[in-house]
């Protein structure tokens, strides 16, 4: 065993625990904050893949004014009382808490690929889909691809061998699904964001004069699905839908649970702001969408008027 001095140890252990303190200074610098949210994001289950850290964008101050959590909470509540032959409220209440409680959605797969969505509003856009006959569906929020892929076996079975799903988002984990024959006829992705201009414009272009049926399921802080109801909603052909998804994060019984959603402003927030626009007064909350109760889109399946100013 080599023998070291005394004073030989003492300037190896000062030397070895300044480097610790350096080491430990810039990690906590540069690497921490971005592992923090991810190991935050595990804890509370959601584990989409990461996305790039968002621009700040000013605030509209104009749209977030004091008594908007009020209409956030009577819009939802006029829902529910809506629905109450099917149920009464305290019992839609209930039921909506504890289905949300199950966090069916993280457990989920079609044809392998996970998908991340309420079963209950996958079914519901399958009548959809069979109603409108899409030329296009536009997806905003592919993650894994399951469901651009659910839309494309969809649109495939009604024998629509035109029809394709735009889906876009700023990940890009779908290369399972991509392998998919039904991908490959039915399906093209956009790699970017939703509010791109570059691919909104694109995906006007393609879209224009066709019959059109519209998914949000990106980003759902508020100001960014208004953002997409703005670019996606003129694209929507009359009769046919932009369905906001997750609006039971800000709307009630659930808005309590998860108000972490910038502020308690998300998907909910956004419809009510688009639908007193100009753009959005085309457009009607179509309840008949919400049979089922439990959906994760209260107040989100949004159909485009007609001519006659029906939404029939
Ligand atoms: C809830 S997941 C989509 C789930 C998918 N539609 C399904 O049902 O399986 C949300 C996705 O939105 C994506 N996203 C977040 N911000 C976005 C943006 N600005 N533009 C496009 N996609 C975005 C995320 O990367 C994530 O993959």
């Amino acid at each position: 065993m080599s023998a070291y001095t005394r004073r030989q140890l003492l300037v190896y252990c000062t030397l070895t625990a300044a480097v610790t303190v350096i080491a430990g200074g810039i990690f906590a610098e540069t690497a921490y904050q971005p592992v923090r949210e991810t190991v935050v994001s595990w804890i509370r289950g959601d584990d989409s893949p990461p996305a790039p850290a968002a621009t700040p964008r000013p605030r509209s101050a104009d749209l977030r004014d004091s008594t908007t959590l009020a209409v956030l909470s009577r819009r939802s509540q006029e829902i529910m009382e809506a629905r109450e032959s099917q149920l009464g409220v305290d019992k839609q209440k209930e039921l909506m808490s504890l289905w949300h409680e199950l966090r069916i959605w993280q457990n989920l797969w079609y044809l392998g690929i996970r998908i991340q969505k309420n079963p209950m509003d996958t079914w519901m856009m399958q009548q959809v889909i069979y109603d409108v006959q899409p030329d296009f569906i536009i997806e905003t929020g592919t993650a894994y691809g399951g469901s651009a892929l659910l839309w494309a076996h969809v649109l495939n079975g009604l024998g629509l061998e035109d029809s394709r799903v735009l889906t876009i988002d700023i990940t890009d984990y779908n290369q399972q699904a991509a392998e998919q024959p039904l991908w490959q006829k039915h399906v093209q992705f956009f790699h970017g964001s939703s509010t791109d201009p570059e691919i909104v414009s694109q995906i006007g272009e393609m879209v224009a004069g066709k019959k059109v049926l519209v998914a949000l399921d990106s980003n759902h802080a508020g100001e960014h699905v208004l953002d997409e109801l703005r670019a996606y909603g003129p694209m929507v052909s009359p009769g046919s839908y932009i369905v906001a998804e997750d609006t039971n994060l800000d709307a009630l019984p659930l808005r309590e649970e998860l108000a972490h959603l910038d502020g308690g402003y998300g998907p909910m927030w956004a419809v009510l702001q688009f639908l007193d626009e100009e753009d959005g007064q085309q457009f009607e909350q179509d309840l008949t969408r919400e049979n089922f109760v439990l959906t994760f889109n209260p107040g989100g399946w949004l159909k485009r008027k007609t001519s006659t100013g029906s939404g029939q």
